[in-house]
């Protein structure tokens, strides 16, 4: 027999890996667990079963957290906080160390446990979640060392209430606790009710490496646990990833409370074959891509967009290659496709496939002897793009495809879709790839890979896929907030007066759209006052169909996202030198509206401003991440798009040209509402943006009500951010109507923003989309 019959005939063998120190250490608890708070196990309270998902084997029972367990989680994590916060950074970066140093010796339990667990194969387990985890904590052990010399200004936010989901538990567990400790904060943890065994392992680890008790809290229980989490008075921050809509819901229960919040969500991430890319690769990288994990993954790609010329060759490859994918135990090192994480999880997927009434259900025959979780590897050709199969998450091993013939429609095909967390691309042009990558609506793009991840790199999503991004320095500011104090703005309240007489001539103002002044499509407007109750005009009460009007005017100004900073640079100058030719009368102006006489210092500070912002439109750019593979990660710094703010109502000039400033030196386009105490401030400055070559739709003037105002910006889905730094009330009004499609928000609940000494960095940053880019190299 020659090598090739035997290497054709070679079947494998099993190779199982040892469950002995698993069940050893669940045998040790006696296969019943507490919660670990304080640094130790409590007696387990009222139980449910953990399954082994691979042959529904029971593993352990599992304490659903009461309210009084998690409140006394939450108060040991607020005592810890006292201390840990206050902790020589060098210290705490010896404590991240040590847990990434015993991560890397107890990694084989880990692996072990979590393939029990999760069902997911053991060579996943064992060479990407736990060294990623492990990473993840040497990683942020210099973070913390580094954080007085690289974040000076930045202080941690207390106690952060994490939730996360089952398809990576330990890792999940890495990305969200790691930065929290790092930065100076407590933890209170719930791992997923289906995952959590290496979470409570994790436990014991904390206090091997000799973590103060409370600095890390475990409780576990399902999504009622998690609720209380999330509405719990003494905890800060809430982290969260897993479903989009259990997201919607987060976001609407933290409206208004101040907590800080991150969503991890779901995703349908494109994967995009062009006609000259390395076929047998991209079909590597399919596996990669959607079977990785069973395809439990939010950034699995499991939209496949193929070019039209290559399609057929290459669905033929991917049928051939799904022929040789291994199903079954997930403990044998050897297996390709795991289980699925539970019997509803696996009726989910499969009902979701059964319902596709379009396109053609391909299955892999490849057979297993388990008779747990297990879904095939399936692939459905021949969808439309709207179809349901290509638009919603089914988060299991079921590849969707269609067709594209161009560039362009690859794009439009790509950005098809609710989410914006991931995107492959397949091309041996690496121009060609480069070209597109700023364009498709993903936090993370890889170019000729698949789901390459590091703590060194941003990682997260856009448009209902979330907001926030883990790893990087990106992911700390998450788990920070700047060190200034800051006072209640408190209740201002427009000038009141009266309309003499002679006064009755039309004086009123107009709104700015599209580059022109517009009348309110309310035809309504009011009175303003001088602090002497003196009238000096009516201005306009804009309403939602004017904010749809900003919008549109906005739409057709993409092109303002696509200019050089140079550009952007040249604008804003030009912004401060037209206002530097009226700066007396702005002066004078300021001070009748605003009552006060510093109006010569507020216009020279705003000129000032405008030149700032324009010397960091081509400034604040993106940087290169050095990542452990052959290759690297750019990060990016892109336009969010449209942003909609709401001005402060105080300092109606230098409030709003920082904010107009700030955003378009990044390449938004903004739509502002002006100052309700002194709009005509904002009104003054249409002739200013005329003669400064701000090109039409880029910035649009409102005014009316902030309160009227918040909901419908909040709510319009082209609006891809929302500033508020008006009250309260207001920002409590934009973070719950932004639930509904979770777009980025950034209020200040009510708090003073000091106009005056800028933190510029933070207003950099809201004004740009951070986007990873991974490049691996290639031959050479
Ligand atoms: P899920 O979003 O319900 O669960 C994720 C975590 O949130 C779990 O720890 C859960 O206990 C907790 N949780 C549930 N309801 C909560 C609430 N109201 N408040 C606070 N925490 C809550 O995800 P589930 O039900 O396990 O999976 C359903 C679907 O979600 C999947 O089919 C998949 O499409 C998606 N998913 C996406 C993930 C991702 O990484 N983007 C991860 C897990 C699930």
């Amino acid at each position: 027999m020659d090598i090739k019959k035997i290497m054709e005939k070679m079947d494998y063998g099993t190779a199982p890996e040892a469950v002995d120190e698993a069940q050893n250490w669940l045998l040790g608890h006696k296969n019943r667990f507490g919660h670990f708070i304080d640094g130790a196990f409590t007696e387990p309270e009222a139980c449910f079963t953990t399954y082994n998902p691979a042959d529904r084997s029971v593993l352990a029972e599992i304490s659903q957290a009461s309210e009084s367990s998690l409140d006394k989680a939450v108060a040991s994590a607020q005592s810890a906080f006292q201390s840990w916060s206050q902790e020589a950074p060098h210290k705490r970066a010896k404590s991240l160390y040590a847990l990434a140093r015993l991560l890397q010796k107890h990694s084989r339990l880990f692996a072990t446990l979590e393939t029990l667990d999760n069902g997911k194969p053991i060579r996943e387990s064992r060479d990407i979640d736990i060294p990623l985890a492990q990473r993840h904590f040497y990683y942020h052990a210099g973070m913390a060392q580094l954080m007085p010399i690289e974040m000076p200004e930045r202080m941690p936010l207390g106690v952060c209430g994490q939730i996360i989901p089952w398809n990576f538990p330990l890792l999940m567990l890495a990305w969200k606790v790691a930065p929290a400790l790092a930065m100076g904060n407590t933890v209170v943890l719930k791992p997923a009710e289906y995952t959590s065994l290496t979470a409570l392992l994790f436990g014991e680890i904390c206090n091997e490496a000799g973590l103060p008790k409370g600095v890390v809290n475990i409780v576990t229980g399902d999504g009622a646990v998690g609720e209380r989490i999330v509405k719990h008075q003494g905890i800060q921050k809430i982290a969260f990833t897993g479903s989009t809509e259990v997201g919607r819901k987060i976001r609407q229960a933290t409206a208004g409370s101040g907590k800080s919040l991150t969503l991890e969500l779901g995703g349908k991430s494109p994967f995009i074959v062009f006609d000259d890319a390395d076929l047998d690769s991209a079909v590597e990288g399919l596996v990669d891509s959607i079977w990785f994990n069973q395809g439990q993954v939010c950034c699995a790609g499991s939209r496949l967009l193929v070019q039209e010329g290559i399609a057929e060759k290459l669905i033929h490859k991917i049928k051939t290659r799904m022929g040789t994918l291994r199903i079954g135990s997930p403990l044998d090192k050897s297996i390709d496709i795991g289980a699925i994480i539970d019997p509803i999880q696996l009726k989910r997927i499969s009902d979701m496939v059964n319902s596709a009434d379009a396109g053609d259900v391909f299955q892999a025959q490849c057979e297993t002897k388990e008779d747990g979780c297990f879904y095939p590897p399936t692939l459905i050709t021949g969808l439309s793009p709207a179809d349901p199969l290509m638009q919603e998450e089914i988060f299991g091993p079921v590849l969707t495809t269609t067709t594209f013939r161009t560039p362009k429609e690859a794009i439009a095909l790509a950005n098809n879709t609710t989410y914006g967390l991931a995107a492959s691309i397949w091309s041996e042009n690496i121009n060609l790839c480069l070209g597109i990558a700023p364009k498709i609506q993903a936090g993370v793009i890889w170019i000729n890979g698949a789901n390459m991840f590091d703590a060194n790199a941003g990682f997260g999503g856009m448009k209902e896929s979330g907001f926030g991004r883990e790893g990087g320095k990106e992911g700390l500011l998450a788990y920070t907030k700047p060190k200034r104090s800051r006072e209640l703005i408190g209740n201002i309240k427009p000038f009141e007066g009266s309309i003499a007489a002679s006064e009755h001539i039309d004086r009123t103002a107009k709104l700015y759209i599209g580059g022109k002044q517009s009348r309110p499509d309310s035809g309504y407007s009011h009175p303003v006052f001088d602090a002497d109750g003196k009238f000096i005009a009516h201005v306009p009460k804009a309403n939602r169909k004017d904010i749809r009007n900003a919008v549109e005017a906005a739409n057709a100004a993409a092109s303002w996202s696509a200019t050089t900073g140079h550009q952007r640079a040249q604008i804003l100058y030009y912004m401060g030198e037209n206002l530097s030719a009226r700066a007396a009368e702005f002066a004078v102006l300021l001070d009748r509206f605003t009552g006060k006489s510093d109006g010569e210092l507020e216009v020279e500070q705003s000129i000032e401003r405008l030149f700032a912002f324009a010397a960091y439109a081509d400034k604040f750019s993106g940087e290169l991440r050095d990542v452990p593979i052959r290759g690297m990660a750019l990060k990016t710094h892109e336009p969010c798009g449209i942003i909609g703010a709401i001005c402060p109502q105080k300092s109606p000039l230098l409030g709003l040209i920082t904010v107009l400033a700030a955003g378009l030196s990044m390449g938004n386009r903004m739509i502002l509402v002006a100052s309700e105490i002194s709009p005509l401030v904002a009104t003054e400055l249409y002739q200013i943006l005329d003669t400064s070559d701000v090109p039409k739709g880029s910035v649009s003037i409102l005014t009316g009500s902030h309160q009227d105002l918040a909901a419908p910006l909040a709510a319009h889905m082209d609006i891809a951010a929302l500033w508020s730094f008006s009250s309260t009330e207001v920002s409590k009004i934009v973070e719950t109507q932004s639930a509904l499609n979770l777009k980025r928000t950034w209020v200040n609940h009510g708090y003073e923003t000091d106009w005056e000494a800028l933190d510029y960095s933070e207003f950099l940053t809201e004004s740009i989309e951070p986007k990873t880019i991974w490049i691996p190299f290639g031959e050479g």
